[in-house]
């Protein structure tokens, strides 16, 4: 079963409202520090890609997506991958995206793992996700939430402390954007 993040088309109807109600602001501000070669992971149908100044590359496990990405976005190389086994050698970038990735991502400590080892000297990880309510009631009705949103957004959870999890794998987070449950932040490694 594919849920709306393996639906180009399905996610990009819904992103466009999204995006005009106010998260295209959040994708500016994630893309405007982004400096020299850049990989965005999970880039999905590529709503961040044409923006790039500088040198980018999209990486995606859904081959639809990254269809639909390369049709928005012609002149970016995209690769099919998974962040937790990202086919780039050691220090090979100075910013890595990831736009409302982590979420999805099966395993986060390996993940996380990934984007340290590609990452240069000196460079950062920039992040633009929704987090685990601080509320404790709050993030317990995620968590009942939970299975059925995973099922019907195709891998999302909405419980997840992205946060706590970057900090946990070695990073120092500088937090730029918060409102609700979204986050904008940039993490180096410690
Ligand atoms: C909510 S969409 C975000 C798409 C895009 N980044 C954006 O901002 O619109 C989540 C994306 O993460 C991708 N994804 C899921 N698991 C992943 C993984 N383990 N590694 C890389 N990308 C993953 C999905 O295929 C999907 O395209």
């Amino acid at each position: 079963m594919r849920g709306v993040e393996q639906i180009p088309w399905l996610y990009d109807a819904m992103f466009r409202v999204f995006d005009a109600a106010g998260v295209r602001r959040w994708r500016d501000a994630l893309i405007a520090k982004a400096r020299g070669r850049t990989l965005e992971i999970g880039c999905g149908t590529g709503r961040n890609l044409p923006r790039y100044t500088s040198a980018a590359i999209g990486v995606d496990p859904s081959v639809d997506a990254l269809r639909a990405a390369k049709k928005r976005s012609p002149a970016t190389p995209m690769v099919c991958a998974s962040v937790e086994s990202l086919p780039f050698r050691d220090g090979a970038f100075d910013t890595v995206v990831s736009s409302l990735v982590f979420c999805s991502v099966r395993d986060v400590p390996r993940g996380l793992g990934e984007l340290r080892r590609v990452l240069a000297p000196g460079g950062a990880v920039r992040f633009f996700e929704h987090v685990r309510a601080r509320r404790p009631w709050a993030g317990r009705l995620q968590d009942w939430l939970q299975p059925a949103w995973t099922w019907v957004a195709g891998g999302c959870h909405p419980n997840r402390d992205t946060e706590r999890a970057v900090r946990e794998a070695g990073f120092e987070l500088t937090l730029e954007l918060r409102e609700s449950n979204w986050r904008l932040f940039e993490a180096r490694p410690r």
